[in-house]
């Protein structure tokens, strides 16, 4: 997975992606990042100026089309495709695992973060795929949020995570919130932890797990509980057949 992020501040990308398992993951090459300075595009040779009024009034001021498809165009040229473009904007679809995982299908992803009062329409309308904002509030800026969407989205790329398997059975992965865990001591401010994980009876963990993560949703995210229900209806309980008296013989 190779992100390709326009950007006016650079070094706050470079310093957001450069530790922990993502900074690993570049390390060893499962992800790449380049932060693309917008303003390295603009067409003002003196002042490098990227942006303007708004037409119509009002308070702030826009990014500018041309340095935005200029630094775009730049990166489509490099790479020799079109690659999605994400603009993240509050304006966008609420950023969902589903959609990092999707994502993390791509060869090359092309991040637009917009600053001041937003961007141009007419660049948007011209080489923007997806719309996606990360919550319902407003922040600064969208290098904040593309950090964010990129942690999310590397994570499911194999090879980043040591273990491949973590990234299924966690919140999410199968719609659900992940269940309580539990790890040494035993016991810890007089809480001990619930007997049947120290049982060794695999399936019985597993049965434990899944009905405290359903209890954990329905209670933090009824939401999500109720689009899981609809997805996985409960079974119908078979119906035990009851068995025919047999027929009294008479003499008997
Ligand atoms: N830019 C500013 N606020 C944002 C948000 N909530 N999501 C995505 N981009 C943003």
């Amino acid at each position: 997975m190779n992100y390709h992020i326009m950007t006016l501040f650079p070094e706050m990308i470079e310093q957001g992606l450069s530790t922990s398992i993502i900074g690993r993951a570049i390390e060893k090459g499962f992800i790449s990042f380049e932060a693309i300075n917008i303003r390295d595009y603009s067409g003002d040779l003196k002042h490098h100026k990227v942006d303007d009024y708004t037409y119509g009034g009002g308070a702030g001021m826009l990014m500018q089309a041309q340095p935005i498809y200029d630094c775009y165009k730049a990166i489509e040229d490099k790479i020799d495709s079109k690659p999605r473009v994400i603009y993240v904007t509050p304006q966008g679809s609420v950023f969902t695992q589903k959609m990092a995982a999707e994502f993390a299908q791509e060869k090359d992803l092309v991040f637009l973060c917009g600053h001041y009062e937003g961007v141009d329409e007419r660049v948007l309308e011209e080489i923007v795929t997806d719309y996606v904002s990360i919550g319902d509030y407003v922040l600064t800026g969208g290098e904040l949020p593309a950090m964010v969407m990129i942690d999310a989205i590397s994570r499911l790329v194999p090879g980043v995570l040591n273990n491949d398997e973590s990234a299924l059975t966690e919140s999410f992965g199968n719609g659900l919130l992940e269940y309580p865990q539990y790890s040494r001591p035993e016991e810890w401010m007089g809480k001990k932890v619930p007997p049947i994980l120290l049982s060794g009876d695999h399936k019985k963990v597993d049965e434990w797990r899944l009905e405290q993560s359903l209890i954990r949703t329905k209670e933090r995210r009824p939401d999500l509980y109720e689009q899981y229900m609809i997805d996985n209806p409960p079974k119908p309980e078979k119906k035990k057949r009851k068995r025919k008296p047999k027929p009294e013989t008479e003499g008997e």
